[in-house]
């Protein structure tokens, strides 16, 4: 079988950061404190390039970014979240900025990668692309992308279905290059179990949307910290595609449970915008978050847990 992906882009990526680890791209969530919080932390930080309202906000946004990441001596790189999707209408404006700022990373959502490709590999920067399905990850990895992120059942927002177990093991067989395991991932625990899994990073959502650092209202951080597992919704009656929803949040708004939400494209148009400023997202992995803390106090949490878990394993592979 052929394979796609270059194992050196994971080594030099990896050699970047304090964790093998990529804050999520979250819309309404992640905004420029996030970014700077997370990248001078030694993670990947990103940012949705839909979260500005227009191109020129998202062009100071990531100049100020730049600036910060400059001002910390930030080793760690960032990336911006585009919308593949043909409806996204500002794909090709947000690219140009792209290789303005020349943004070390862009992350591809919702369609095919190609039309970014050539523009980001053009000075230099990386493309990973989402994927919820194999077939999706080999199209991206045949199309050229440097990196995949994959989406396995119980992620935040739009969500896969598949589990990480099978997805990971199927996609490895075709691609040796950097791949983000993604989907209800709250622990350091968890980000060794990736890593032993065959994942070179994590990609993690829900667990940042709790700390200071993000956008998020306090009643929003209220909820992440009393759910549980059991509190997530699957549905794809608000986006079109399957996401993941706190119950109390639809509830709350009105919504029942196999109720008939109104469906919309994944152009964010006003309504759309008010619907997720009301109705919150979290994925299965809800049930770690437990306090609202900021993204230095969750990075060393996270680092103090993979490490010991590392140990035990290393104890348990000594004792047998
Ligand atoms: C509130 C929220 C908003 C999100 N918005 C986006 C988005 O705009 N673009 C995107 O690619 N993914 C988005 N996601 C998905 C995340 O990038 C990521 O795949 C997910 O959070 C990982 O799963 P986890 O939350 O279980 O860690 C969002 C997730 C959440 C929770």
């Amino acid at each position: 079988m052929r394979k796609y992906g270059d194992p050196k882009v994971t080594a030099r990526l990896r050699a970047r950061l304090s964790l093998p680890l990529i804050v999520a791209p979250m819309f309404l969530v992640s905004g420029r404190n996030l970014v700077v919080a997370s990248s001078s932390n030694g993670l990947v930080g990103s940012i949705p390039a839909l979260n500005a309202r227009t191109t020129e906000i998202l062009d100071s946004w990531i100049g100020d970014i730049v600036v910060s990441l400059e001002t910390a001596g930030a080793t760690a790189p960032f990336a911006v979240n585009l919308i593949a999707h043909a409806s996204n209408t500002r794909l090709d404006a947000d690219v140009d900025l792209m290789v303005k700022h020349k943004v070390p990373i862009a992350i591809s959502s919702v369609g095919a990668p190609d039309r970014l490709i050539d523009s980001i590999h053009g000075y230099g920067g990386l493309v990973f692309s989402d994927a919820a399905t194999v077939r999706h990850a080999k199209r991206a990895a045949s199309a050229g992308v440097d990196g995949l992120v994959l989406l396995s059942a119980g992620a935040g927002g739009n969500t896969g279905w598949l589990s990480p177990f099978a997805f990971l093991a199927e996609v490895r067989s075709f691609f040796d290059g950097p791949i983000a395991l993604a989907g209800g991932i709250s622990s350091g625990r968890q980000i060794a179990a990736a890593e032993m899994m065959g994942a070179d990073f994590v990609l993690m959502g829900t667990t940042f949307i709790a700390t200071r650092e993000s956008d998020a209202d306090q009643a929003y951080r209220d909820m992440l910290i009393e759910s549980g597992a059991d509190d997530v919704v699957t549905t794809e009656k608000l986006t079109g595609i399957p996401a993941n929803i706190l119950r109390a949040s639809l509830e709350r708004s009105g919504f029942s449970e196999g109720g008939n939400h109104k469906g919309f494209s994944v152009n964010r148009d006003a309504e759309l915008m008010k619907m997720w400023r009301d109705i919150w997202s979290a994925g299965h992995g809800v049930g770690g978050v437990t306090r609202i803390a900021s993204v230095r106090d969750e990075v060393e949490r996270l680092t103090h847990e993979r490490a010991a878990t590392f140990r035990r394993n290393q104890l348990i592979a000594e004792a047998y």
